[in-house]
């Protein structure tokens, strides 16, 4: 079961035309002659059939993040927000060398994403803490600064919408020189600049990642509006200096 058949009737929005061209790329640029795609499919229907949400990354997003740690050539990567196991399970296959510390608050969903990425032969190298986001990002930040951990070159904040600016505020101190830090749902099919959405949560949270990252000086950052058989989103990528 490919990804794209989750998200069908999902509730996104979506066209055709985008849904084709990401068919039509993904059999060429990811096709499954690869391994590893029997892993990922299996992801999501594992996710599907014990109740996960199906709001998990789609193929091309989670393949350009995990790209995003090939060039950053990134040995230490941040999730916020695991659901399924999904995108961890992307970045590790493309990444040999990489350390996943991915933060999930839903012990189901965490239990779930250990036996996925376990399946995809990953496991040792996706390390997943159950726990609030306010809480575990906390404990790492001190397990940086204590020598514990290594700071992250990636991170990807995927998780409760009304926290993003709280994770992402955390998340630069834990980055390293040049880390990146990506957050998902940002643009929402465009309710992003609706005012009739701006006391909606997830809008709300996307709209203080972009305000509080256009004032900050740690970092330089860009909103990219996506298409694809998922939906009409986009995501904030940061660099910090
Ligand atoms: C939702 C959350 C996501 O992370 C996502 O990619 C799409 C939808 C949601 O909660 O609706
Ligand atoms: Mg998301």
């Amino acid at each position: 079961m490919p990804a794209g058949e989750i998200f069908k009737n999902a509730g996104y929005e979506q066209d055709p035309r985008w849904t084709a061209v990401d068919d039509y790329t993904l059999a060429h640029l990811q096709p499954s002659s690869r391994e590893y795609n029997q892993h990922l499919d299996y992801a999501i229907k594992a996710s599907r059939d014990e109740g996960l949400p199906p709001i998990s990354s789609s193929p091309v997003i989670a393949k350009f993040l995990a790209l995003q740690c090939s060039i950053g050539n990134v040995k230490n990567a941040l999730e916020v927000g695991t659901l399924g196991g999904y995108t961890s399970i992307f970045i590790a296959k493309l990444n040999p060398d990489i350390h996943i510390t991915s933060v999930e608050i839903n012990p189901k969903h965490a239990e779930v994403a250990r036996q996925n990425v376990t399946r995809a032969g990953v496991g040792d190298r996706v390390e997943i803490i159950v726990g609030p986001g306010l809480e575990v990002l906390p404990q790492l930040k001190r397990d940086i600064e204590e020598g514990r951990r290594q700071p992250f070159g990636f991170t990807f904040i995927d998780a409760d919408k009304e926290n993003n600016w709280a994770y992402f505020d955390i998340a630069v101190t834990m980055s390293t020189s040049k880390g990146c830090i990506f957050v998902d749902n940002i643009v929402r099919s465009g309710r992003l600049v609706d005012e009739k959405e701006f006391g909606e949560v997830s809008i709300k949270g996307a709209r203080e990642v972009i305000e509080m990252a256009g004032k900050d000086n740690r970092v330089e950052a860009v909103a990219v509006q996506t298409v694809g058989e998922k939906t009409y989103d986009g995501f904030v990528m940061a660099v910090c200096k």
